[in-house]
């Protein structure tokens, strides 16, 4: 929705800012429960959620509470001294996670990075691989964030163009999904271990290749094969964690216990980055003091913010909500019929639907849903993601199918 104001702010940022991201042409200003209004005061159901960082809603009022609260009191000190708030949330995280151990950090990727460091800490120390020997096994497809290390073991050329040379210590086996055959999957990341093999590292729903959801048991192979094998499976649960698959972590889905999880976005409320990286004592207790930390990270202001997160995860039904409400979303659009739609696939509030290349690109799509109000994002060229904030309401999801509804009509 084009004005001269918005025009403005969208020439300003692209003559002072990079151009690293291809925004849709709207300019927001102001955020609450799943609605965003833009500089004109035109208004928007939000389906992006900050790529599943808003599952709390924009504003939550509690979390605008404890943000102003605790940074009236005590925002950023550093890890060089103690803080309750920080003590408060390790100690509720390791409860409801049910994991012993935590580090926290700001953003994913660091947190990625910090699983990574702890699998070849424990690849040496623990299981005595030879010095920088330490193999990490990852899938095809994979998302894992953008630092050099990590767009080094990417499938995607133009996440790494460039940006070489990379770490060494990283093969790729076969992701499994849509039909997949899980055993040629599992076959696949068998025969990439060998002696130096410390962990596989792997989402447990490929969230930016475009809602990859794996076969059922896929999962459960895995963490057969790294028992048998003596290595670690950690989980980037990043997207999917939290609520975002309607159960607290991804998973539980096929109830298994992962030797480490990763998570990021909705831990911070909408409110502040903030990630961790959890695991057992044995192998947590690899790092020792000076091996590893962050400025920012486990500062009081976030962990006060990730804490009242936890809590409100429970108090506002959000996991429960993603859970039901995500299955109706999920059969609504399904029932769509048109041949524009390939696929819809997805579980709890993250679904991806899936475009036939031939009738319209997904950005194409993305700005006529933006023109009704409703603010999507593409992934690749044929994938929509809908992770709406998993507070939505049923009128609200009504409200957003017909809207879809209507523009994919339109097309055809
Ligand atoms: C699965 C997964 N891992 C890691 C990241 C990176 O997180 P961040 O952008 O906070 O570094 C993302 C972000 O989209 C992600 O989806």
């Amino acid at each position: 929705m084009s004005s001269r104001l918005q025009d403005e702010y969208i020439k300003k940022e692209s003559m002072y800012g990079a151009q690293n991201y291809s925004p849709l042409s709207v300019v927001l200003s102001r955020g609450e429960g799943v609605y965003l209004w833009d500089v004109d005061g035109n208004k928007y159901l939000d389906m992006v959620s900050a790529y599943s960082a808003v599952s709390h809603g924009h504003s939550h009022p509690e979390l605008i509470k404890t943000i102003k609260d605790q940074s009236e009191k005590l925002a950023i000190t550093s890890r060089a001294f103690y803080t309750e708030p920080y003590a408060d949330f390790l100690e509720l995280l390791t409860k409801l996670s049910g994991f012993e151990s935590v580090l926290t950090m700001n953003t994913g990727a660091e947190a990625v990075e910090t699983a990574i460091k702890a699998a070849r800490r424990w690849g040496y120390f623990s299981k005595g691989i030879s010095k920088d020997k330490a193999e990490i096994i990852v899938a095809d497809g994979n998302f894992h964030g953008r630092t050099t290390t990590i767009v080094g073991f990417s499938s995607e050329e133009s996440y790494k163009k460039g940006f070489g040379p990379f770490a060494n210590g990283f093969v790729t086996a076969k992701f499994c999904w849509s039909g997949c055959n899980l055993t040629e999957s599992i076959k696949s990341f068998a025969n990439k271990i060998n002696k130096n093999t410390c962990a596989i590292l792997v989402e447990p729903i490929q969230g930016e290749a475009g809602i990859r959801v794996p076969d059922k048991g896929w999962l459960k192979e895995l963490r057969k094969l790294c028992d048998k094998e003596n290595i670690l499976l950690i989980l980037d649960e990043i997207q999917s964690g939290l609520g975002r698959t309607g159960k607290l972590f991804a998973f539980q889905h096929e109830d298994i216990i992962p030797d480490g999880l990763i998570l990021g976005k909705a831990l911070g409320g909408a409110m502040m980055p903030i990630s961790a990286f959890l695991s057992s004592k044995e192998i947590m207790n690899h790092f020792n003091s000076g091996s590893h930390g962050s400025t920012f990270g486990g500062n009081p202001l976030a962990s006060k913010i990730a804490t009242r997160a936890l809590q409100l995860l429970y108090q506002d039904f959000l996991i429960e909500n993603s859970n039901n409400l995500g299955s109706y979303f999920k059969e609504s659009l399904q029932a769509i019929d048109n041949k524009i739609i390939k696929e819809v696939r997805g579980m709890g509030l993250w679904i991806g639907m899936e475009l036939n290349e031939s009738k319209i690109n997904a950005k194409d799509l993305c700005l006529l849903l933006l023109n009704e109000g409703l603010l999507c994002k593409e992934t690749h060229k044929t994938v929509i993601r809908f992770a709406p904030p998993l507070m939505i309401t049923k009128n609200e999801i009504d409200w957003a199918i017909k809207k879809i509804t209507k523009v994919i009509s339109s097309i055809e």
